[in-house]
């Protein structure tokens, strides 16, 4: 099936790298035609300049968001029979990560403001099993995770950041990530910082989760002073092979010193979309005070989901209904159709009535401003204002 040629689409990442065109090819020169070691070297520099970039020591280097939450997971400790709260409002790859581990997502409703974890209930779903929480920064909304800080210490659990979405943002002054044992952040295509295929970050301050992440991502193989013998192989655990391509962390490479400048273009496009929807109808996304997001997309409330959405693929927008239905619903988690088998399931009034209204428009730093503008007055219009 052809795809369709969008005239505001969710991306044009394409615009950029040819803007960057010069750069990226003699970042990757070496990396095809260099020495073989070129390959870890550039996922080595990758680490330390985003390390630098979210304020965290130690950063590492994978192949995709989906396999770091697991990752991080593993590395805080979280195993078989587990339990780990988190959200219903995300990718499959949030509870499909826990899942992976032989833990049980155990969901908590979310706040109606900016969609993120609602702190206030996350304790009610705390028992003896409880050994981490995951909370997901929607859309690039940063989860309130200091304030998760406190009850996760005063339980003595994990906190793994699904920061996915959300690199650029922050949060009380800090890079999100700062207050999570690790956090997560994509870089697939369609992201605040994109590859042209699958990448992540998961970062740590924490020494040892950063070893068992380093172990887990290269096959659990031990480093040279942990062998019997000079030559000899050894691992220490069963790990995978799960580093970050090297060619897409050239791309990224060349990429991430404009990541200041792009967030604040996301911001100024969310800011043109709240402005020109104001008196739309549309019920538009609040934040904290503390809280500074990156908008991968804009995300907000209209009473006739379907019919906006059509009108505006019509009108060549390439807007989507992420994440609608929340997972409750898929047939992974609800074999009858009719009852979700994951706990907390049935308690979800908001993230019920959030995946019912909303509607993301594109966000991507490309748009211009006649852009932005097509999309307010093609979504006032299907408003009926
Ligand atoms: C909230 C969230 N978490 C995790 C992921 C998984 O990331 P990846 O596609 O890099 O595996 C996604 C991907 O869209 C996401 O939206």
């Amino acid at each position: 099936m052809e795809r369709p040629v969008f005239r505001v689409p969710r991306s044009r990442a394409h615009e950029t790298h040819r803007a960057l065109r010069d750069e990226i090819l003699a970042a990757l020169e070496p990396i095809l035609f260099d020495r073989v070691s070129e390959g870890a070297e550039v996922r080595r520099e990758l680490e330390r300049a985003f390390s630098a970039v979210v304020k965290q020591p130690f950063a590492c280097a994978v192949h995709s968001g989906t396999v770091g939450l697991f990752l991080a997971l593993r590395a805080c400790g979280v195993g078989r029979g587990d339990e780990v709260i988190t959200v219903a409002n995300s990718d499959i790859s949030t509870t499909g990560a826990i899942s992976m581990c032989g833990a049980v997502p155990v969901l908590c409703d979310v706040l109606e403001s900016d969609y993120t974890i609602d702190v206030e209930r996350v304790e009610a779903c705390i028992t003896p099993r409880t050994r981490a929480i995951l909370p997901v920064d929607l859309h690039g909304h940063p989860a309130d995770v200091k304030r998760l800080r406190e009850l996760a210490d005063r339980f003595e659990l994990k906190i793994v950041q699904d920061a996915a979405l959300a690199t650029g943002a922050s949060d009380y002054q800090q890079p999100v990530g700062a207050f999570a044992d690790a956090a997560v952040f994509s870089f697939a295509p369609i992201k605040p910082l994109g590859s042209v295929g699958s990448g992540a970050m998961v970062t740590t301050s924490d020494p040892e989760v950063a070893e068992r992440l380093e172990l887990l991502r290269g096959y659990g193989h031990a480093p040279v002073d942990k062998v019997e013998a000079p030559g000899y192989q050894n691992y220490l655990l069963e790990g995978y092979n799960v580093p970050l391509d090297p060619l897409q962390a050239t791309l990224l490479k060349v990429k991430l010193p404009f990541l200041d400048t792009w967030t604040q273009k996301r911001r100024a496009i969310a800011s043109a979309y709240a402005e020109g929807l104001r008196d739309s109808g549309a019920i538009l996304p609040t934040f904290r005070p503390e809280s500074n997001p990156t908008f991968r997309s804009y995300t907000v409330r209209v009473a006739d989901q379907q019919a906006c959405h059509e009108a505006l693929r019509r009108a060549g927008i390439e807007a989507v209904l992420h994440y609608a239905p929340p997972i409750t619903h898929y047939s992974v988690y609800n074999a009858s159709g009719k009852e979700c088998s994951l706990p907390g399931a049935s308690d979800l009034p908001v993230t019920e009535m959030l995946a019912a209204e909303l509607l993301s428009l594109p966000v991507t730093v490309e748009l211009t401003d006649g852009d932005v503008q097509y999309v307010v007055d093609t979504l006032c219009t299907a408003l009926g204002v």
